[in-house]
């Protein structure tokens, strides 16, 4: 297949959750994330001349680049908004080849969009594989997550960078701006329901809805990473032992110091208490709230109780395994 003009490229990455630290990790905190079962695809193949087209299954959105030009397909304008990370993601990887060839992808994802899980992070990471297989460049796993991090800067903003390293390495990481990623190496299964609000929400805003908070009580502010730092890190030791009523507990205490910041929403509480009560040891929004999902950690045995109560609290509940693999080649 190696040089053929016809070939594809299938590459996918995971989706993630982060048990602790969201925001907080922003601001250099350390931050525990896990990738999950489920998973972003992108498959490339060599387009016409210097144009890049995409087609985004799940989005409803296609449209072509050529240059600064954009020709929509599918989705009108709102399209070229959408597609442009994708494509930046495209074009490093063209930029580090040396070449202007054409490139079609395609993009399939089952990560609830716009939900907190990374699916903008793994559609990157994803794409960055599927077109430097394509184009026979050989990148170590520091490059792959540096493209996807400066394409995720265009959903994000400011991102920390914690959704495309785990969208590359997968496992289970320890995460600090600046500072290697740990491996936590965690044995015991973690057994988690996400309940999907399903109120889509933007990372970049409630990323800046922080920053204010930051902006006009900093002492306060200061207060709350200290213990948003502390919490991730006792989370660390009892997710070592194996305690997961300890780790319950401290994800109730994260999610008290995220609502504190104003990044919780009442869709958010009404299935973290409903978990609660049917008896999960913690549950805490994941990502970026406002909305989005959030994650109970359960007995294996009181899994099925806990996704019955987020979906009579009104969510959609599925349960999420840790998935040891970030991202690979499918084909
Ligand atoms: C997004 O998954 C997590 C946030 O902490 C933003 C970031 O780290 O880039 C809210």
């Amino acid at each position: 297949m190696s040089g053929s003009k016809n070939k594809a490229v299938t590459a996918s990455a995971p989706a993630k959750v982060i048990l602790f630290g969201e925001h907080f990790v922003v601001y250099g905190q350390p931050a525990i994330v896990l990738a999950i079962d489920r998973r972003a695809s992108a498959t490339a193949e060599y387009g016409k001349d210097e144009r890049i087209s995409i087609n985004s299954v799940d989005l409803r959105l296609a449209g072509t680049f050529k240059g600064k030009r954009f020709q929509a397909s599918k989705g009108g304008e709102k399209a070229r908004l959408k597609l442009e990370p994708t494509r930046s993601a495209v074009q490093q990887v063209l930029e580090t080849a040396g070449t202007k060839k054409g490139v079609n992808l395609s993009i399939k994802s089952n990560i609830p969009i716009a939900a907190g899980l990374g699916s903008s992070a793994a559609v990157a990471t994803a794409t960055v594989v599927a077109v430097s297989r394509l184009l026979e460049v050989d990148l170590s796993k520091e490059q792959i997550f540096r493209m996807a991090y400066e394409s995720e800067r265009l959903v994000h903003g400011t991102p920390s960078g914690i959704d495309p390293a785990i969208a590359t390495y997968g496992g289970a990481l320890q995460f600090q701006r600046g500072k290697d990623f740990v491996n936590l190496g965690v044995q015991t299964s973690i057994p988690l329901v996400i309940g999907n609000t399903k109120v889509e929400r933007s990372t970049g805003e409630l990323v800046a809805k922080v920053r204010q908070v930051q902006g006009s009580f900093s002492s306060i502010m200061d207060l709350i990473l200290i213990s948003g730092a502390r919490t991730a890190l006792l989370a660390v030791d009892e997710l070592r032992k194996g305690n997961l009523q300890s780790v319950g507990k401290l994800m109730n205490i994260n999610h008290g110091l995220l609502s504190a910041l104003g990044v919780s929403h009442e869709s958010l509480e009404r299935l973290i208490y409903a978990s609660r009560n049917a008896g999960a040891y913690g549950a805490k929004l994941t990502g970026g709230g406002g909305g989005g999902c959030m994650i109970a950690l359960a007995e294996e045995n009181k899994l099925k109780k806990v996704m019955n109560a987020i979906e009579r609290a009104g969510g959609i509940a599925f349960e999420a395994r840790k998935s040891d693999e970030g991202v690979r080649i499918e084909s």
